[in-house]
C-alpha cells in the first residue's frame, strides 16, 4: 500500500482538433444567422469540424498520445484513464475503452465520465482523487466531443459548437506545489434542463418518427444557460477561494470553459478578475464542450503562459446543470 493523501500535478497536456474548418460565413450560407452577431455575442469565429470517419475516440486518442508524450511517460506508465464525453463513439462500449485500445494503453483502467461542458472539471477532480490516496502514480484525463453529430445543421444554433479533445497527464506531487482546491456541484431540480438531447436514450429510443421530429439533436435555451452560468461560476469560484484562503487578485490567469464571451465577461466582471486574466480560444474553436479547457490549457502552456509558482483557476459550467471550479499552484 502506497502512502495515503499526496498532492496532484498536471505534468503533461496536449490537444487536437480535426482539420476541417467551418467559418461563420460558412454558416451564413446554411443557416439564417450573421458573422456579426456571432462575433458580437459568443466572440466566435470559426470552429473545426469532424470528418466523416472520425469519432469521439479518435480526437481522444490524438489529444491523450500528446499529453503522454508531452508528460515524458509511454502509454504504459497510465493506470487509469478517464475520458469526459457527451457525445461517446456507441452507447457501449465506454469511449474510454476504446481510446485505451487505440492508445495500447492497456495497463490503465479506463472509464467514462458524464457531466456534458463541466465533464473534464470532474474528470480532473476525479482522477485526482486516485493519485491523493495513493492508488495511482499517473492519470490521464481527455475531455473529448464530437458535437458536430448532434448539432441540427437547418437550425441557427447551429453556431455555437465545434469539435476537438485535449487532455492531461495527472501525477503526484510535492507539497508546495498542484492542486490546492476542487469544488464539483450538480443542480438538476425541477428538471429544467437548459440543454438537452432528448433522444437516443432510454427515455426516447430512436425510431423513424423520432428521427422525423429530429429529437436526436440538442435542444438549448439559450437565456437560461446565460443566467445560470453568470450565477453559478461565480458561487462556484468564491467557494475554492475560500477554500484556499486566497482572494481574487492572487489568481494569476483563469482557464475557463468557452461557452460565450458575454458569459465569460460578466463572469469576470462579478468575481472582479480583469479580463486580461481571463483565457479564451473560443474564436478559433468555439464551445467543444468537454474539449473546452484542455485545449485552451494546453495552448496557453504552450504559449509560454503559465509561469512557475502561478496560481490558476479553472471553472466549467454545463447541461445538468453541472458546474464547479479549481485552482492549481503550477509548478
Ligand atoms: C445566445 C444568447 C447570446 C442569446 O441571447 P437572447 O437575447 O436570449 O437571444 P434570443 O434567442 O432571444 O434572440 C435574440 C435575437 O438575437 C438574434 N439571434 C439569436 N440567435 C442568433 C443566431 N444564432 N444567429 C444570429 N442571430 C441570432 C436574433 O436577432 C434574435 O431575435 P429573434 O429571435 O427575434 O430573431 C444568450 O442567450 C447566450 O449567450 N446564451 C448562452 C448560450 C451558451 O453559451 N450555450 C453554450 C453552452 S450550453
Amino acid at each position: 500500500m502506497r502512502q495515503v493523501v499526496r498532492n496532484v500535478k498536471i505534468i503533461g497536456t496536449g490537444s487536437y482538433v480535426p482539420e476541417t474548418v467551418y467559418t461563420n460565413k460558412y454558416l451564413e450560407t446554411i443557416i439564417p444567422t450573421s458573422d456579426e452577431w456571432i462575433v458580437a455575442n459568443l466572440g466566435i469565429r470559426e470552429r473545426h469540424i469532424a470528418a466523416p470517419n472520425q469519432t469521439t475516440s479518435d480526437l481522444a486518442t490524438e489529444a491523450g498520445l500528446r499529453a503522454v508524450e508531452d508528460a515524458g511517460l509511454s502509454v504504459d506508465d497510465i493506470e487509469l484513464l478517464i475520458v469526459a464525453t457527451a457525445t461517446a463513439d456507441r452507447k457501449a462500449p465506454s469511449t474510454a475503452a476504446i481510446v485505451q485500445d487505440k492508445m495500447k494503453a492497456y495497463r490503465a483502467a479506463a472509464f467514462d465520465i458524464s457531466a456534458v461542458c463541466s465533464g473534464f472539471l470532474f474528470a480532473m477532480s476525479v482522477g485526482s482523487q486516485y493519485i491523493a490516496s495513493g492508488v495511482y502514480h499517473n492519470v490521464l484525463i481527455i475531455g473529448a466531443d464530437t458535437f458536430s453529430r448532434i448539432v441540427d445543421w437547418t437550425r441557427r444554433d447551429a453556431v455555437f459548437f465545434g469539435d476537438g479533445a485535449g487532455a492531461a497527464v495527472l501525477s503526484a506531487a510535492n507539497v508546495t506545489e498542484g492542486f490546492l482546491a476542487y469544488r464539483l456541484y450538480t443542480d438538476s431540480s425541477n428538471k429544467k434542463y437548459g440543454f438537452t438531447v432528448p433522444a437516443g436514450g432510454s427515455e426516447i429510443p430512436l425510431t423513424p418518427e423520432v428521427l422525423n421530429q429530429r429529437l436526436q439533436y440538442f435542444q438549448m435555451d439559450g437565456r437560461a444557460v446565460f443566467d445560470s452560468a453568470t450565477q453559478v461560476l461565480p458561487q462556484a469560484i468564491h467557494q475554492v477561494l475560500d477554500d484556499t484562503g486566497l482572494t481574487i487578485d492572487d489568481i494569476d490567469l483563469m482557464i475557463p470553459h468557452q461557452p460565450s464571451i458575454k458569459i465569460l465577461k460578466k463572469t469576470a466582471e462579478i468575481i472582479g478578475l480583469p479580463f486580461e486574466k481571463v483565457m479564451t480560444n473560443m474564436d478559433k474553436y468555439a464551445n467543444t464542450s468537454g474539449g473546452t479547457i484542455p485545449i485552451l490549457l494546453d495552448e496557453v502552456k504552450r504559449e509560454g503562459r503559465i509561469g512557475h509558482g502561478d496560481k490558476v483557476l479553472f471553472a466549467a459550467v454545463g447541461s445538468g446543470w453541472t458546474y464547479g471550479a479549481a485552482i492549481i499552484k503550477w509548478e
